[in-house]
């Protein structure tokens, strides 16, 4: 896929993976859609694009929220007419056993990583129908197949995104519009219960995670060489060989 002049929305662009991922597709020629929930650091993403001859622009929006989400899709619908790429790159990870799980925990849990990728792919249907040929990927984990002890929640919602992502790209595998699950392992950003100081500490004693910057840039070749799989899986070195182990 060509990917200059494509518009491009990326939610969750505030957050590790996301940002990356909206620099290298900037870089690329991409019009990028800065979508989460943290102004300053959308802000500073865009005017680091901007400086580097890229395009970009911020929508704040909580993704967990429907009239937020259709606000979202209005305005880019106005902005735009048609979007071409969406990636689902937002998320959160509650790490927990499970008599410590409140209810609260769990909707939540679900809200940000499941309902929200089913209400923005819905929603940007129509625009996504009218691209010559789209994509909508989603973050998915390693945990969405391999489920490891004291973090249920968070293996459930990625279990139910795998299984959703994929039921989908099976429903439009005869149309233009591609629907990818990318099955991850463990990325060096402040996701989840530890800091990016504390995985870098870990990193250190031997724990291996995959550099943001690099997946950003292999994620986008694979867009442009349109060799995404419905299922593509990138791990670090022994990720799914730790993971059965309940290591991860
Ligand atoms: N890091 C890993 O090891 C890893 C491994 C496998 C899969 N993944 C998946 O990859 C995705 C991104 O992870 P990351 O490492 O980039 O995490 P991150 O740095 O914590 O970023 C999470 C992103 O999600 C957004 N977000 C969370 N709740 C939101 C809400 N209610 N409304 C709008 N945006 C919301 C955040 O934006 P705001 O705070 O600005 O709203 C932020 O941009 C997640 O789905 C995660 O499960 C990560």
């Amino acid at each position: 896929m060509e990917l200059q002049g494509k518009i491009a929305v990326v939610a969750g662009a505030s957050g590790g993976i996301g940002r990356e991922l909206s620099r290298a597709l900037a870089k690329q020629g991409a019009h990028v859609f800065l979508v989460g929930r943290r102004e300053e650091v959308l802000e500073a993403l865009k005017r680091d694009i901007e400086e580097k001859g890229g395009k970009a622009n911020v929508y704040l929006a909580d993704l967990a929220n429907e009239e937020s989400v259709s606000g979202l899709t209005k305005s880019i619908e106005q902005k735009f007419g048609r979007v071409d790429i969406l990636f689902n790159a937002q998320g959160i990870g509650i790490y927990k056993k499970f008599p410590d799980i409140t209810f609260e925990d769990w909707k939540r849990q679900m809200v940000v990583n499941v309902d929200s990728v089913f209400l923005l792919s819905q929603k940007l249907l129509p625009l996504l129908e009218k691209s010559d040929k789209a994509y909508v990927i989603s973050m998915g984990s390693g945990m969405g197949k391999v489920a490891v002890p004291g973090r249920s929640p968070y293996c459930a919602s990625k279990f139910a995104l795998r299984g959703l992502m994929l039921s989908l790209a099976k429903e439009y595998r005869k149309t233009h519009i591609r629907f990818v699950i990318l099955t991850l392992g463990s990325v060096l950003t402040a996701f989840g219960p530890l800091s990016l100081e504390e995985k870098i500490e870990k990193q250190k004693e031997g724990k291996r995670y995959l550099d943001p910057v690099w997946l950003a840039e292999h994620i986008v070749t694979k867009l442009k060489h349109d060799t995404l799989f419905p299922e593509t899986s990138i791990y670090p070195k022994h990720y799914l060989e730790e993971s059965r182990r309940g290591k991860t």
